[in-house]
Order: C-alpha cells, then sequence, then structure tokens
C-alpha cells in the first residue's frame, strides 16, 4: 500500500504520493500538485526541503555522518580505492573488473594532450587571472575542438569520448594555467605513469629536469581526488544537471558547474580557509576574537570551512581529511602553524554554544587547503583540484538526468512586484 500525504486547500482536498527510497528516505511527489489545485505551488528558498530528483549515485546521512558512492562507504574508498577506479564506479555504478578498468585507464592515457591552439587562451589571460575562471572557460571551449559534442542525439561512444576527453584532459588544462601563473614552459603528459603521478608531474616538473613523483603526495592527492569525488545535489552538480536538462553540451554543463563551485560558499571555501588561517595567524593566533566575529551578526565574517546544508554532524570527509593531514605533514616533515591554529579553532568552537546550537562542524574544506598548501599547490589552485575530484561526479550525475529522460529544469515563482499599471511618457514622471 503506497503511502500518501492529505493536503486540504480552500474546497480541494488531495492525496499526494509520498515516494521512499531505498535507504527509507521520504518525499512528497508534488509533480500534480498545481494542476490539481488550481494553480498552488510550493516555495522553498535554497531548496532546504527539497529534493530536485530521485538518484543512485551517492547517499549520505547528515545527521549521522554517512557517505557512500554507489552503496560504498567513503571510509573504505578513501582507504583502498584509486581515483580513477571511484571515477569508473561513480559513472558507471560498479567497481571494474581488471579488464574493464586497464580498458579505462587506456582510454584515457590516449587524450591526454589538448589541442595545441588552447594554448592561444593564455596569452590574453591577465598574469593574475584567478584558475577557476581560466579552467571554466577552457573546459567550455574544449566544445570548440568536438563539434560532434554539441548534438544532443550522438551517439553512445560520442557520449563516451567526451567523458574520456573530460577526464583526460582537466589535469593537463590545470597544469597549463599553473605554467601560465609560474612563466615556465608546459610538461606534456607522460602516460607511462598514473593519474595523479601525471598530474603531478606536468603540475610541478620541469623540462630541465626528470621529476620523482613522491608516493606520499601521490597518496594524499588521489584520496583527496576521491573525497570529493560525488555529494549528491549540492550547489554546483544541482546547476551541471539543470544546464544539462536544457541539453547544453556537456563541456559547458561542467564549465557551469566550475562557476558554481567557485563560491567562497561552496568549493571557493577550501582557498576562504587557508586565507582566514592565514589572517588568524598575523594576528597573532587570537582564535577567540575570529570566533566572536563569526558569531557576531553584524560582521559579514563567517568561520570558513565550517557548516554544511546537509551534514548537522561531522562530515566524514573532514574526519579523514585531518588524519590525511597530520600523515602528510608529518611525512613531509613539515610544521605548519595554521594546522595548529585549525585544529585549536575546531577545539573552541566545537564547545561553544553557536556552533553547537546551529550544529556548524568542519567539513570537506576545513582540512584540505593545510594539505594541499603542504603539497605545495598555491592557493588559489585549490578549489580547481576540488573540480578535478568533482568532475567525476559531475558527469555520473549529468548522464543519470540525462538518461532519465528529466524535462528542462524550469522551478515556478511567486511574483511579488508591482500589479499592472500604465506607461508614463519621460516628460510626464
Ligand atoms: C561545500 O552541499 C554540499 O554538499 C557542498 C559540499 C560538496 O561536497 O559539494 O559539501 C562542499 O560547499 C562545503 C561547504 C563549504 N562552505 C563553507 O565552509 C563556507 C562557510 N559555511 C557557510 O557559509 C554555511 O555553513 C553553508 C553555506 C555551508 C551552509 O549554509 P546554510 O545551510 O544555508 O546554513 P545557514 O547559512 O542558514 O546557517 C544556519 C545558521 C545561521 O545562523 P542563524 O541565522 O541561525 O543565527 O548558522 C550560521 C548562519 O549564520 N552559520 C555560520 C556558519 N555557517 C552557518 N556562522 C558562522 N560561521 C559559519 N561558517
Amino acid at each position: 500500500m503506497s503511502e500518501t500525504v492529505n493536503i486540504k486547500y480552500g474546497d480541494t482536498s488531495l492525496d499526494l504520493p509520498v515516494i521512499t527510497g531505498t535507504e527509507n528516505e521520504k518525499a512528497i511527489d508534488i509533480s500534480k500538485l498545481r494542476a490539481s489545485t488550481n494553480g498552488l505551488v510550493t516555495i522553498d528558498v535554497g531548496y532546504k526541503n527539497t529534493g530536485s530528483t530521485t538518484s543512485a549515485i551517492t547517499f549520505l546521512d547528515g545527521e549521522k555522518g554517512i557517505l557512500r558512492y554507489r552503496g560504498y562507504p567513503i571510509e573504505q574508498l578513501a582507504k583502498d580505492a584509486d581515483f580513477l577506479e571511484v571515477a569508473y564506479l561513480l559513472i558507471n555504478g560498479e567497481l571494474p573488473s581488471q579488464n574493464d578498468f586497464d580498458t579505462f585507464k587506456s582510454d584515457i592515457s590516449l587524450h591526454t594532450l589538448v589541442h595545441e591552439d588552447l594554448k592561444h587562451f593564455f596569452t590574453a589571460y591577465p598574469l593574475n587571472a584567478h584558475p577557476m575562471g581560466m579552467l571554466c572557460s577552457l573546459i567550455c571551449s574544449l566544445s570548440a575542438y568536438y563539434p560532434d559534442s554539441l548534438d544532443p542525439n550522438r551517439s553512445d561512444a560520442e557520449k563516451n569520448l567526451t567523458v574520456v576527453r573530460l577526464l583526460a584532459k582537466m589535469p593537463t588544462l590545470i597544469s597549463w594555467i599553473q605554467k601560465k601563473s609560474t612563466g615556465h614552459p608546459i610538461v606534456y603528459p607522460d602516460n607511462k605513469l598514473g593519474y595523479v603521478a601525471n598530474f603531478l608531474r606536468m603540475f610541478f616538473g620541469q623540462r630541465t629536469d626528470e621529476y620523482f613523483t613522491d608516493d606520499v603526495l601521490v597518496d594524499a592527492m588521489d584520496t583527496l581526488l576521491i573525497l570529493h569525488g560525488d555529494h549528491e545535489q549540492n550547489c554546483s552538480t544541482s546547476t551541471v544537471r539543470i544546464v544539462g536538462s536544457a541539453h547544453a553540451p556537456l563541456y559547458a554543463s561542467i564549465a557551469a558547474g566550475i562557476s558554481a563551485l567557485w563560491g567562497p560558499r561552496h568549493g571557493g571555501a577550501n582557498q576562504a580557509v587557508i586565507e582566514m588561517l592565514q589572517a588568524i595567524h598575523n594576528d597573532g593566533g587570537n582564535i577567540d576574537k575570529f570566533i566572536d566575529r563569526a558569531k557576531d551578526k553584524s560582521d559579514p565574517f563567517r568561520l570558513m570551512g565550517f557548516g554544511h546544508r546537509v551534514y548537522k554532524n561531522f562530515d566524514p570527509r573532514a574526519k579523514i581529511i585531518k588524519v590525511k593531514a597530520d600523515e602528510v605533514l608529518d611525512k613531509l616533515g613539515i610544521d605548519d602553524p595554521l594546522l595548529e591554529i585549525a585544529k585549536k579553532l575546531e577545539e573552541i568552537a566545537l564547545k561553544d554554544e553557536y556552533f553547537v546550537k546551529r550544529n556548524l562542524y568542519p567539513n570537506v574544506d576545513f582540512y584540505s587547503g593545510i594539505i594541499y598548501k603542504a603539497m605545495g599547490f598555491p592557493t588559489d589552485m585549490f578549489t580547481v583540484l576540488f573540480a578535478l575530484g568533482r568532475l567525476p561526479g559531475w558527469i555520473a550525475q549529468h548522464r543519470e538526468m540525462m538518461e532519465a529522460g528529466q524535462p528542462i529544469g524550469r522551478p515556478r515563482q511567486i511574483y511579488t512586484g508591482s500589479n499592472e499599471r500604465d506607461y508614463v511618457a519621460i516628460n510626464k514622471r
């Protein structure tokens, strides 16, 4: 017997179906609401109570701090899997067999080069251009080199090729952005290396010397990319889905996701956390002063890396990253005062009634910047690294939306502007 919710509105009494997910989550399906009530719609600014879709990709439970990709706990994937393996899982729904995984990796290695003409973009960017702005335009511009990818009715083979091209070329483009900022020549991919090692070599390596990848850095980067892989209907993923629902090219949908992720309330927080920790350090480490500012409603200062729309308990990713941060700094022999400030900030905030009452805990961005900084990444590159990790999740969510044949995303609104009025000639105003 399927569940329903009854709503009474004027003379109307309407039973709306309740859908139940595989983890027993419940939602009222209001798709018939407007037609059945002569125009009644719902409104939920920021979608805090509203689901946009069903999905079989990621499950998270904000109260219990649970995160699973296709049913696999994030803790197991972070410990035992490899990022490309997780990318395959997110996009295809199952962990790959060894043969499928080898084919997937080989396909990607055939597409790591980027059209040489894309280099001309870099002569136009100013030196201090933000890497997220460059990445967004470069990814969207890939569509210019692959016109077949513009056809919404293109073959499955073409769709798969676009997915492979995105996964293969984003690391290369990110390394080009880095070389633009340092004025060094680009380092071409070495397809004998694994995905992460290849990326680190292109990013940090120089043409003048052999680059020896450090297993500690490869492992830390691989884990961070896995932890950022997907996160159900977050702001940037919802952006990818809604742009994709218009049947825009996948390159454009991913570029839109990059744009949304750039915001400091979202993926841009990892850069903002380090800037905040550095400001606290420069200010003499007076943590209480910044905690008080974060609580002061008249002060726009927020504790960056704290709080989450869904996690009202700990963010499981933050727990893993915190341990990894200790590990990486220890192995690299780095004693970063910002890590100590971060730990003290977390300790004080988690005892403070303001944060406890609002369920504000460290999120994925709170500690990730500490590791990126220890690895030598420039601060303005941190959100680009988040985008690299989230790419397979965006691709998976876009594919799920397209394969479900979902309609174009077009929310309703409630108008609160002027009622009808007549135009007044300018000389009579
Ligand atoms: C990501 O959605 C995802 O899944 C995102 C993500 C992913 O993987 O895709 O997990 C990645 O974006 C993580 C979040 C990174 N952003 C930050 O760390 C920026 C700082 N955090 C905040 O801006 C905020 O917590 C948000 C944006 C993350 C969540 O905002 P919500 O859900 O809209 O919550 P809210 O702003 O309504 O806050 C509720 C209360 C408010 O106080 P009151 O009005 O109740 O008095 O908590 C306060 C807020 O003022 N609050 C904070 C705070 N975050 C919320 N106060 C101080 N510092 C903070 N960081």
